[in-house]
């Protein structure tokens, strides 16, 4: 990822930009997806006359706004700024397109869609200097999600790239003048990774089998490329995709609207866990799955593969899995919210993380010093801290409560809770622009443990210590807790301060209530209204309370987002980690909406 804006560079591309040709190349500048301070963005370079690109540079000023991370291209200059190719993206075959993305800190203003110019998008047409007239209106009127969806199906549809039509430019590689092209952008292949994505020569790369994989038009493209690439295979259509999960039956007696993605309804995040370590539910080769990721969401979290052990091979850092992931969200237009930089479970800790490791204060720094660094600028928000309060039905080492926290590792390593000030602090300077959070569950209860959430977030607002905001994972079940025991838990931690931001983070509704020695419990057909819709109804009535009562209690500029828990229902952590089918999320078996889909519609569209 390109980061750096030094000047030295922005000299090196100006006089670069110069060297070119004249081009017939449209530059067109893109929003991909907005909050309320900023936005991520890219500027995609269409070769529209009939010889290649080799090399270009663009660049582009705002009025307000102003740059705080790139990707895929060296960025230069600090308003205006400029972009030039890397060393791999820099050839553009006829009819081709290169993107290349940044993140934007809207500065106290609106988003900007200030013109692109250079020599290689003179003679260009409307797109190409942009200003938000010249903006497709489709994508310039769309809300966050619908023009992810745009973006990705105009990607999608553009002409297919043919093995004989793509030249490289990528020197130094074994692959010699392959690359990957992944869903409309073109990675270099690597050169020693053997499987999914590397991070090799400072940059991310694709293995050689990785991208094979890929359905064509996709896959390794380049003289010898080994891949048939067809015009004639499908393409990955995110809006048609969806347009056939909604037509399609629902398997419930409420029926299932049709409409815009669900993240268009909402002006925060809507975000989806992913998983992507394996198994059916594996974002990576679920195509159906990615297809509802780039329709309904705009954020995802990785249900495992950022949390602390992930982030290591043996005692050496490893960010092969994870970059993979977050790279695969900057291209299908989903922000990332990191989870989690610090949780104690005993099975997901690093090597490091013990009671007898005399060097564990400096490791801990280590670690959130170099996870949140790698991840600046590509990770909106982090779960800082994850779980550090008691919960009495999750205390296997029976170590009961001091002060309402839980005694993990780091508590006892620390003498005490000040690991959770020094990892926010680390956090802040590692990354100053990702919002950060804490992050508990059963904390929606409005009993003891909300208390203690209370009490922890006003030490640390008493302390300076950088935190803006917290979350309530939300896994919750049809009848319990009340919807005012909710609403009033999300209250307290509004009433703290006048600007933390507020998220529903892993939100899920069971049918069952396993607590409440109700022998009724039905853990059998309960997805298809084979024995009773009843329960699938009320889950719809749950999830939107829920959503209702987030949107009730949350002043706007405070909405840090919500999200679901999984995609579809047999993905849920309740299958595969407690062994208990209980049909929680918005999508069924069939990876079909449910009507819980549908109260979430109704939610966020005020009905
Ligand atoms: O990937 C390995 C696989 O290689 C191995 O063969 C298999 C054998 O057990 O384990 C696999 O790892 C599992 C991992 O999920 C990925 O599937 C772990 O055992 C399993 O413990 C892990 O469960 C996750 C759990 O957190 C513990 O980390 C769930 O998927 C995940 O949904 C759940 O999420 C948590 C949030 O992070 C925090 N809040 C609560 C929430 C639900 O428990």
């Amino acid at each position: 990822m390109a980061k750096s804006l030094g000047a030295a560079a922005f000299l090196g591309a100006a006089l670069f930009a110069h060297t070119l040709a004249a081009q017939t190349a449209t530059c067109s500048y893109n929003i991909t997806n907005e909050w309320n301070t900023g936005y991520t963005g890219d500027i995609t370079i269409t070769n529209r006359g009939s010889s290649a690109i080799n090399g270009w540079s663009v660049n582009w000023q705002y009025a307000t706004n102003r740059l705080s991370s790139s990707w895929n291209a060296n960025v230069s200059g600090s308003n205006p700024y400029s972009a030039s190719n890397l060393s791999w993206n820099g050839n553009i075959q006829p009819g081709q397109s290169v993107s290349f993305g940044f993140q934007v800190n809207k500065n106290g203003g609106s988003a900007e869609r200030p013109s692109v110019g250079g020599s290689i998008c003179s003679g260009s047409v409307a797109s190409s200097s942009a200003p938000a007239s010249s903006v497709p209106s489709s994508i310039a009127s769309s809300s966050p999600s619908s023009v992810a969806s745009s973006v990705i199906s105009s990607m999608a549809s553009s002409s297919p790239v043919s093995s004989s039509s793509v030249a490289s430019s990528t020197p130094g590689s074994s692959s010699g003048n392959q690359q990957c092209n992944w869903y409309g952008t073109l990675y270099p292949l690597c050169v020693t990774t053997t499987n999914g994505w590397g991070w090799e020569d400072q940059r991310s790369c694709i293995a050689r089998s990785t991208c094979a994989a890929q359905p064509a038009p996709f896959g390794i493209v380049g003289s010898g490329s080994s891949t048939p690439v067809s015009s004639s295979s499908s393409s990955l259509s995110s809006s048609s995709v969806v347009s056939s999960i909604r037509s399609s039956s629902s398997s419930s007696s409420s029926s299932v609207a049709t409409g815009n993605g669900l993240a268009s309804l909402a002006d925060f995040p809507i975000g989806v866990a992913v998983a992507a370590s394996g198994g059916n539910a594996d974002i990576f080769t679920s195509s159906a799955r990615q297809n509802i990721v780039r329709a309904e969401f705009n954020q995802i979290t990785a249900e495992n593969i950022m949390k602390m052990s992930y982030m290591y091979s043996g005692s050496n850092f490893s960010f092969t899995n994870s970059d993979r992931l977050v790279s695969w969200a900057a291209q299908n237009g989903q922000t990332v919210h990191g989870h989690a930089l610090v949780w104690h479970p005993s099975y997901q800790l690093p090597n490091w993380a013990s009671d007898s490791n005399a060097n564990f204060r400096q490791d801990f720094a280590r670690h959130i010093d170099t996870v949140a660094a790698h991840f600046a600028g590509q990770v909106k928000s982090w779960d800082v801290v994850n779980e550090a309060l008691f919960d009495s039905a999750d205390d296997p080492d029976g170590r009961g409560s001091a002060n309402g926290y839980r005694q993990s590792v780091f508590y006892r390593q620390f003498g005490g809770p000040e690991y959770i000030d020094e990892a926010f602090r680390r956090a802040r300077a590692a990354d100053p622009t990702a919002e950060l959070y804490y992050n508990d569950f059963n904390t929606e209860e409005n009993g003891a443990k909300t208390t203690a959430l209370v009490n922890l977030v006003q030490r640390l607002l008493n302390n300076g210590v950088p935190i803006d905001g917290v979350g309530f994972q939300m896994h919750v079940m049809n009848d319990y807790p009340s919807i005012a025991n909710i609403r009033q838990a999300m209250q307290k931690i509004v009433a703290l301060s006048p600007t933390l931001k507020i998220k529903i983070t892993e939100l899920d509704v069971r049918l069952n209530n396993p607590y409440d020695g109700n022998s009724s419990n039905d853990y059998t057909n309960r997805n298809d209204c084979a024995v009773s819709c009843a329960g699938l109804d009320r889950q719809k009535a749950r999830y939107k309370e829920i959503v209702q009562a987030y949107l009730e209690v949350v002043p706007p500029g405070r909405r840090g987002g919500i999200t679901v828990w999984g995609i579809a229902d047999p993905d849920s952590w309740l299958y595969t980690h407690q062994n208990l089918p209980d049909w929680p999320l918005l999508f069924n078996d069939n990876l079909q909406p449910k009507p819980a889909y549908q109260g979430v519609v109704e939610a966020l569209s005020g009905r």
